[in-house]
């Protein structure tokens, strides 16, 4: 190779191993690599600058409710951990979930509790980010509640306003009724009684008769009331120093997937709480975000658009429309990645590839413009290449280029793009090319170009 290879800046290049082996593998799978997200992340700015905008309302004692809409593969959970990190960067717990049949907002069988649980299993913070952070955050309560109580033993209970405002919620009683049982136990050391309570918080009682056995109360989390203890937590969270919290429930489309349509109305009908909630002020220090494809929501048949209720509410604006996008309004259609943004990504990653494998950035600018004009021409007009498809192939490519150094990288590009004459033809712009995608150099045919499987 004559040419420079691209990323020769070095900039990247400082990826530790142990983050560029996850980002490479969680690509090449074609999912959300779960830690190093910033080595890769391209575009979005005014996603998350929404999202933030929603983080100072939700720190301010507000509320918010937005969903994210996205093809399969445009990015919709990447933009959801991004989220992630950035809530629990500034301090925000933040719970998520997929839904699944298993795992939906309502249902007769437990499914609504399903998602309580594993929303509850998922709570992370800054520093306990794999989940699992309820006791933490009790502790830190606890631990800040009794040093306040040993600094003035005669004085009001430290924790009276708080409760006071927990009080005025639904199944507020409920809820104090086991913070303070969790107080007493870890004042006096009853590992077992703390154990219960956190039992309790997690929705993990079946049956009252065992919450009444272990901790004398005769409530217990459930299906249809989960929800309201959602709100407890987030307006507790703040007692124990946090902003808020930031629920995020990803694969919405397991609700249009529910064939009965009794249970999916149900189903909707929780989400119309969740919206009117944080419209009406009756929820506090909560942001809630779901991730769905488009036809989930806008279907009219089985979508959330086929409750009118929800669709009234949601249906975009008169002035919103594409290229004019309003930040403001409940759903955020995730817009197809630029040409500009595929290139930035394709060079971080040739970059982290080859710092990994320890092995030359063989691909020069040339070789990348014509991989992404291939990727890019590919796609039907009515659809767009997703940033799974790009980056699932270019790793696969760099893997290729890596271990077949006898080969030139033209060579294998033929191989795998498809044969054809190495120098682009001049030709009229693929039909398939998007707007949003502007190649840097004459585009060719698509219809030249045989289909590259993986
Ligand atoms: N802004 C981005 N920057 C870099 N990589 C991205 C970006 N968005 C998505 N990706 C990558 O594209 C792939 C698909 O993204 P993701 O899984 O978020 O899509 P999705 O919309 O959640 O798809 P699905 O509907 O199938 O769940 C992932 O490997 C992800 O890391
Ligand atoms: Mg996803």
């Amino acid at each position: 190779m004559n040419s420079k290879p691209m990323g020769a800046d070095g900039q990247d290049t400082a990826v530790p191993r142990r983050i560029a082996a996850a980002i490479l593998s969680s690509l090449k799978g074609g999912v959300v690599p779960r830690i190093g997200l910033p080595y890769v992340t391209v575009g979005r700015e005014v996603e998350v600058q929404a999202f933030l905008t929603d983080l100072d309302l939700i720190a301010a004692g507000g509320a918010s409710f937005r969903f994210l809409v996205g093809r399969f593969g445009a990015g919709k959970s990447f933009l959801l951990q991004t989220v992630r990190n950035r809530a629990t960067g500034e301090n925000f717990v933040v719970a998520d979930c997929d839904l699944s049949p298993e795992r939906r907002l309502q249902g007769g069988q437990g499914q609504g509790l399903a998602t309580y649980r594993e929303l509850i299993k998922n709570l992370s913070t800054k520093t306990r980010p794999e989940g699992q952070a309820l006791r933490l955050v009790l502790d830190r309560w606890v631990t800040a509640s009794l040093a306040a109580r040993a600094a003035d033993p005669a004085g009001p209970d430290p924790d009276a306003e708080l409760f006071h405002e927990l009080e005025d919620m639904v199944h507020g009683f409920d809820f104090t009724y086991i913070l303070r049982a969790y107080r007493d136990a870890a004042a006096a050391g009853d590992d077992l009684a703390q154990g219960a309570c956190l039992r309790w918080l997690r929705g993990e009682y079946r049956l009252k008769s065992e919450a009444r056995a272990d901790l004398r109360t005769g409530t217990i989390i459930g299906d249809d009331d989960w929800y309201d203890y959602v709100k407890l937590l987030a307006r507790f969270l703040t007692g124990a120093g946090y902003q808020g919290l930031i629920v995020l429930i990803d694969e919405l489309v397991n609700l249009y997937n529910i064939p009965n349509a009794t249970a999916r109305q149900n189903n909707y009908e929780k989400i119309l709480q969740m919206y009117n909630d944080t419209l009406q002020g009756k929820a506090h220090h909560l942001g809630i975000i779901m991730g769905s494809t488009p036809q989930a929501i806008e279907d009219r048949r089985r979508g959330i658009f086929s409750y009118e209720a929800l669709r009234s509410r949601l249906t975009q604006g008169t002035y919103a429309r594409e290229g004019m996008r309003d930040m403001l309004a409940p759903i955020i259609n995730l817009q197809p990645l630029t040409y500009e943004e595929f290139m930035v990504l394709i060079e971080k990653l040739q970059r982290i590839h080859s710092g990994y494998h320890g092995c030359p950035e063989r691909l020069t600018q040339a070789d990348l413009v014509r991989f992404l004009t291939d990727q890019l021409s590919r796609v039907g007009a009515d659809s767009h290449v997703t940033p799974r498809d790009v980056t699932r192939r270019f790793i696969e490519l760099l893997d290729i280029v890596s271990q077949n150094p006898d080969k030139t990288v033209a060579q294998i590009m033929d191989e795998v793009l498809g044969a054809r004459a190495s120098a682009p033809t001049a030709g009229e712009v693929g039909t398939g090319v998007g707007a949003a995608v502007a190649p840097a150099t004459a585009p060719r045919d698509p219809a030249l170009f045989a289909e590259f499987q993986l």
